[in-house]
């Protein structure tokens, strides 16, 4: 249902003061998504502050149901446990819901989409779309083009996530240690398992008892999920490095067909949102440091395993835009189209 506001949609952002809510506010700016009024919402912390949007500033209110009123979209990127309470209660007052918390991931009412690969997959949406993680998006932006030349058999992806995967604190934290290391201090950890400045902890979120962490999970079911093929053989190791924007993966895939390195290339190239950045001969490939600020999946590095048919390639993205905040807004937009 729609709000009627003659100025355009009416939106809300849920998490507007975190680290995604703030890239979701510039995007939306540079993308012209057309905003009628705009409703900052956060928790009694940020009650009182403003942000600033198109030159204006808007007043943060608190995330509670009435806040929902009269709007159009609504935007999480706040807690799971926010959105568990809340995204129903704006879906019941007409709103449609984009949610990037993991809370209706999985939910097989919810539609997680990355419109690139399964658009399609909004027409069936009641009121909440769901984002991927941040992993899962750029993971699966490179493995599409792939599937679609030759087929997926058989994955194995570790992944080098960056410290503001988990939010303000994650980069506050790698800030921090920095700072202690540079006193001569021990760092102190608090939100990652170990000390990330000058490191790399091989656990993202928690470890289940079967020894995997709750992001490896997630990168695999929502994987099976957004490709629609439930029994895709995926296998995988989650880590955290201290990079602040841009989440890398090296990736071995097994297809069905037979893909040679420029075929999977061409394919890689030809997809919509993805770059592929490799050239051997003069040292190019793609970093976080290249893909912080971009929407595009850059890939790079692939060649052939020298073992078998399999293929190798390196993918990185911005985990604050592509993984985030672009998505939700391209998923917004295509809502808008109908
Ligand atoms: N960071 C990423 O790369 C990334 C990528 C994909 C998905 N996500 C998901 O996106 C969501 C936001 O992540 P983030 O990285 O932006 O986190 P963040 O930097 O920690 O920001 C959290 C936001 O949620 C608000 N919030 C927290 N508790 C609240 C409550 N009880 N009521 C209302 N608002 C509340 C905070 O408001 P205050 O300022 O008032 O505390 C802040 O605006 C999470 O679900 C996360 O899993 C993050």
């Amino acid at each position: 249902m729609s709000s009627g506001n003659p100025n355009g949609p009416v939106v809300a952002i849920a998490g507007a003061t975190g680290a995604v809510g703030e890239v979701l506010l510039g995007i939306l700016e540079e993308r012209s998504f057309p905003v009628g009024d705009l409703r900052p919402l956060a928790s009694e912390r940020s009650v009182g502050s403003s942000i600033e949007f198109r030159g204006k500033a808007y007043p943060v209110t608190l995330a509670e149901p009435a806040a929902f009123e009269g709007v159009d979209y609504v935007f999480f990127a706040a807690t799971g446990s926010l959105s568990k309470e809340l995204a129903p209660e704006a879906a019941k007052r007409g709103a449609v819901v984009i949610d990037k918390s993991s809370t209706w991931r999985m939910d097989p009412t919810v539609p997680l989409v990355v419109p690139e690969v399964n658009a399609a997959a909004l027409g069936q949406h009641r009121g909440i779309v769901s984002c991927p993680n941040c992993t899962t998006i750029g993971f699966v932006m490179a493995l599409e083009p792939i599937r679609r030349a030759a087929g997926l058999k058989r994955v194995v992806v570790t992944t080098l996530q960056a410290v503001s995967g988990a939010g303000r604190p994650g980069i506050d934290e790698l800030e921090q240690q920095q700072e202690a290391l540079r006193r001569g201090d021990d760092p102190e950890a608090v939100k990652f398992a170990a000390p990330i400045a000058n490191n790399v902890v091989p656990l993202c979120e928690d470890f289940r008892d079967d020894g995997y962490s709750t992001e490896e999970v997630k990168l695999l079911h929502e994987t099976r999920k957004i490709l629609d093929m439930p029994d895709l053989d995926v296998t995988m190791t989650c880590t955290r490095v201290p990079v602040p924007v841009g989440h890398s993966a090296t990736v071995l895939v097994e297809t069905v067909e037979p893909l040679s390195v420029q075929a999977a290339r061409t394919a890689l190239a030809d997809f919509p949102g993805v770059e592929v950045v490799d050239d051997p001969a003069h040292c190019r490939f793609p970093t976080p440091r290249d893909v912080a600020g971009r929407d595009e999946v850059l890939v790079g590095r692939i060649r052939k395993d020298l073992a078998s048919d399999a293929l190798w390639f390196w993918q990185v993205s911005d985990n604050l835009r592509k993984g985030a905040a672009t998505n939700a807004a391209q998923i917004a937009e295509a809502l808008l189209r109908g």
